[in-house]
């Protein structure tokens, strides 16, 4: 019986990197995000690319807890059985608390956190158990350390990670459970004036989308608790460690409160393009 991986964000760019690194890898692919016209346009242009390749997909807003147990009724109906779950989906909302709206945060948490545990759960529910069912959750660096301007993103972001590292050990031996933190990665294009913006540090702290997908997947075959990606942020997130809470929270709020991205704006625009 075919075994399935399940893409969440798999429309995005670091989606996208984890899309066509596994079908060039002939792995068969069952891929999600909100918009139904983009899927079917991606899945198409991975078929035109790896004919071989099997790919379904299904549309699905994370913030809605109806949503997403429609899509798993969905899946059931066809027969699918999941052998891995990726769980990409995130909002990068970054601003002073103060500037949030009540939507803008009940977004954020949903897709990073809620979103996130629901679609694992529920993916673990139909897979074998066999010890290479793989569930890797898409953290980020900012969950280091708390992080000002950028609060409930980091938060949102430490929380998954400290569940996918407490499931680890309910499902040894079972299922293998990683969380992968990547420092920045050129995506979107408010995503790359930011790298660019934190200059030497952007640039030491930042990998290509394909790069990350990469070494991601490595680490859960491997079952490593959590990767940090890359030589400097494990220096970084080392470093971070050492520094007194006090300095750190100064050093992180003269940096980032000089830059704001609101992904929540920039995807009602989205929303709005696809009609
Ligand atoms: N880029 C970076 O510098 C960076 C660094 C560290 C960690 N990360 C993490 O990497 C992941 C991917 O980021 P990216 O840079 O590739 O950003 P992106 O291109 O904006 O992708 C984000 C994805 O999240 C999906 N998403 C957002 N809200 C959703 C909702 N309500 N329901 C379903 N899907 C939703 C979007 O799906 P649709 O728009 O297709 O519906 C989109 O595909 C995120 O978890 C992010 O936190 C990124």
């Amino acid at each position: 019986m075919t075994r399935y991986t399940l893409i969440t964000g798999a429309c995005g760019g670091l989606g996208g990197a984890f899309t066509e690194l596994l079908a060039e890898r002939g792995e068969a692919l069952y891929l999600t995000g909100r918009s139904e016209a983009r899927l079917c346009a991606l899945a198409r242009k991975l078929k035109e690319k790896f004919p071989a390749c099997e790919v379904r997909t299904r549309a699905c807003d994370l913030t809605d807890s109806a949503q997403r147990t429609a899509f798993f009724a969905h899946t059931d109906g066809e027969g699918v059985v999941f052998q891995r779950l990726i769980y990409v989906a995130g909002v990068d909302t970054q601003m002073a608390t103060e500037r949030y709206t009540e939507e803008k945060l009940v977004m954020q948490t949903r897709v990073n956190l809620e979103g996130a545990v629901s679609f694992i759960r529920a993916t673990l529910a139909r897979a074998p158990l066999d010890g290479k069912t793989e569930i890797l959750a898409v953290g980020s660096m900012s969950a280091v350390t708390p992080m000002p301007y950028f609060a409930l993103y980091s938060a949102t972001k430490r929380a998954l990670a400290q569940f996918c590292e407490g499931l680890r050990t309910e499902m040894k031996g079972r299922a293998k459970v990683t969380c992968v933190w990547p420092g920045g990665i050129p995506t979107r294009e408010d995503i790359k004036q930011n790298i660019e913006e934190h200059g030497f540090w952007g640039k030491i702290s930042a990998k290509s989308p394909r790069e990350v997908a990469r070494i991601a997947l490595k680490a859960v075959r491997k079952n490593k608790r959590k990767k940090i990606v890359g030589f400097w942020n494990r220096v970084i997130s080392f470093f971070s460690a050492l520094a007194p809470a006090p300095l750190r929270m100064r050093f992180i709020a003269r940096r980032w409160r000089q830059t704001e991205k609101d992904a929540f704006s920039a995807d009602r625009e989205k929303i709005e393009e696809m009609g």
